[in-house]
């Protein structure tokens, strides 16, 4: 792989990602790195991210230079660059004049490699505050700025290269060329890394891991689950059998989506379990958040262990064991759970619906190191319907938590109702890659007067909370427009009889979640 090594800035996994979009496969390691480990993951090149600190500062993270010493192809970024200005002999200093945002730069001579084929000026993003004012000896200055006369520097010799700015940021108009350059001109490594060798990849190893045995995956209907468990199938077709809980807190046609689309388009053993009666009778009377979720969590898993239970009595007498349970873990969970030095765990994991943690199975975690936009392009290489593929994320717990108050089935009609015309609409005027999700939140113990035909109606409001965002920790509302809103709001109200009212919420997270419970 290529590793990235992470300075604990925001940018180490944009890099990561950008390193992969040029088609070849990359890693985030902890700045506390150390030579030995390097090693043994041999990589075939290193990048060294930003940083939120100067060099010179207390507490700078530290990063042990001797790595440079294993003559690996190294392309340093912004605080990266710095690091390894200071390592190899060169000087940097506080200039005394920052730059931050986009920034002239401007070419020295060609460029060399690193900048071949990038404009002699070009705006590139920066966010520094030291520079570097003397390139290493056997360097060569390849760009400049007003304030900043070391750029950009390379050894063609050693293969060290790196820029002050920040070329994984769109903002730097050529910033995916030069990581290009960098890995197919500089290092010489071909663009090989991409959905199809993934899976060819994943196939062959999930085969080998797996033998003659038999293994269960639990499929909720979102993305994740879709594609390990697709993934999975392709390896070992029948072997494996998808377990889907339908709670009764699905949206409308989500179950339909699963058991004929999804199984239609892989050809999946599917076992649903019915189970909205026993929710909806464990759910009665109850108000508080936090005891809905944990009802929800707890038949979740209790449902999921009958049919857990059910599978393993069937192979048994059919003499192979089910050994393995599919999960769809993300490498942006391996990471944040990892939390290695200087990268901050921040993720709370929402369990909620998730599955028991004392299961005596081995897991299968075909996606763990891949992002979720790359899980989208596997899924979409698997052949699973667009539809279950760009589905924007659906809490476990699903529409329990966007009933305020009692869930019960009639609630639960006109909230699916009111959800199905909103989601439909945003998809209609085309806003489903502006929006990260909408939920339609039923005040269920509120009512207000309306006027309806010549009579007044007492009916209950809807809220929607159309949401952006990169990751839900945080998030803004989405300005969608007036008439997409009217749209929305006119249809609910003419084809939700119980609805006689619709609002926009209008708060960023923090201070609110996104969800309203
Ligand atoms: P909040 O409301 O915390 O939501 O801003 C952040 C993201 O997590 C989803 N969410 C959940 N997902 N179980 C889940 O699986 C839960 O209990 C849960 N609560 C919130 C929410 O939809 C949003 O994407």
């Amino acid at each position: 792989p290529v590793l990235v090594v992470d300075f604990g800035a925001q940018y180490a996994q944009l890099i990561a990602r950008r390193v992969r979009e040029a088609g070849v496969f990359s890693e985030l390691v902890p700045h506390s790195i150390t030579p030995d480990e390097v090693r043994q993951k041999n990589p075939v090149a290193i990048i060294l991210s930003g940083g939120p600190r100067s060099v010179y500062a207390e507490g700078a993270p530290e990063f042990d230079t001797s790595v440079f010493d294993l003559g690996i192809p190294t392309l340093g970024i912004c605080y990266g660059f710095q690091v390894m200005a200071k390592a190899l002999g060169g000087e940097v200093a506080e200039t005394g004049q920052r730059e931050y945002g986009a920034t002239d730069a401007t070419l020295a001579g060609d460029g060399g490699v690193l900048l071949a084929g990038t404009p002699a000026a070009q705006t590139v993003w920066m966010s520094h505050g030291d520079a570097v004012v003397t390139a290493p000896d056997g360097f060569e200055v390849l760009a400049q700025t007003e304030a900043t006369p070391v750029a950009a520097f390379g050894n063609a010799d050693t293969c060290f290269y790196g820029v002050q700015w920040h070329p994984e940021v769109k903002h730097s108009d050529h910033g995916q060329r030069i990581i290009e350059n960098f890995l197919h001109k500089a290092v010489g490594l071909p663009a090989s890394w991409n959905s199809e060798s993934v899976i060819d990849e994943q196939v062959a190893r999930i085969r080998e891991q797996v033998g003659s045995a038999r293994v269960i995956s639990a499929l909720s209907g979102g993305v994740d689950s879709a594609v390990s468990t697709a993934l999975v199938h392709r390896a070992i077709g029948d072997q494996l059998t998808a377990v889907f809980v339908d709670h009764g807190l699905l949206r409308k046609g989500e179950r339909e989506q699963v058991e004929n689309d999804y199984v239609a388009s892989t050809g999946v053993r599917l076992v649903t379990v019915d189970a909205a009666d026993t929710f909806l009778g464990h759910l009665a009377g109850i108000t508080d958040p936090e005891t809905k979720r944990k009802t929800i969590g707890r038949e979740f898993i209790r449902a999921f262990e009958q049919a857990q239970r059910d599978l393993v009595a069937e192979a048994k007498a059919e003499g192979e064991p089910v050994k393995f349970l599919v999960q769809g873990t993300l490498y942006p969970d391996v990471v944040e759970s990892g939390g290695g030095a200087g990268t901050a765990n921040i993720k709370s994991h929402h369990n909620v619906g998730g599955l028991p943690d004392d299961l005596d199975f081995d897991l299968i975690e075909p996606l763990r190191t891949l992002f979720k936009d790359e899980v989208r392009e596997i899924g979409r290489e698997l052949g699973l319907p667009e539809a279950i593929v760009g589905r924007q994320p659906f809490p476990g717990p699903g529409l329990g938590i966007r009933i305020i108050g009692e869930v019960t089935r009639e609630r639960l009609e006109i909230l699916r109702d009111a959800d199905a015309i909103a989601r439909a609409e945003l998809t209609a005027a085309g806003l489903d890659g502006e929006i990260w999700q909408c939920p339609v939140v039923l005040l269920a113990d509120v009512r207000s007067v309306g006027v309806q035909g010549d009579g007044r109606t007492y009916g209950h409001p809807v809220v929607l909370r159309p949401v952006s965002s990169e990751d839900a920790m945080t998030a803004d509302w989405t300005r969608l427009p007036y008439d997409v809103l009217a749209r929305i709001s006119n249809r609910i109200t003419n084809e939700v009889a119980e609805i006689n009212r619709v609002t926009l919420d209008v708060t960023s997270k923090p201070p609110a979640t996104i969800e309203w419970e």
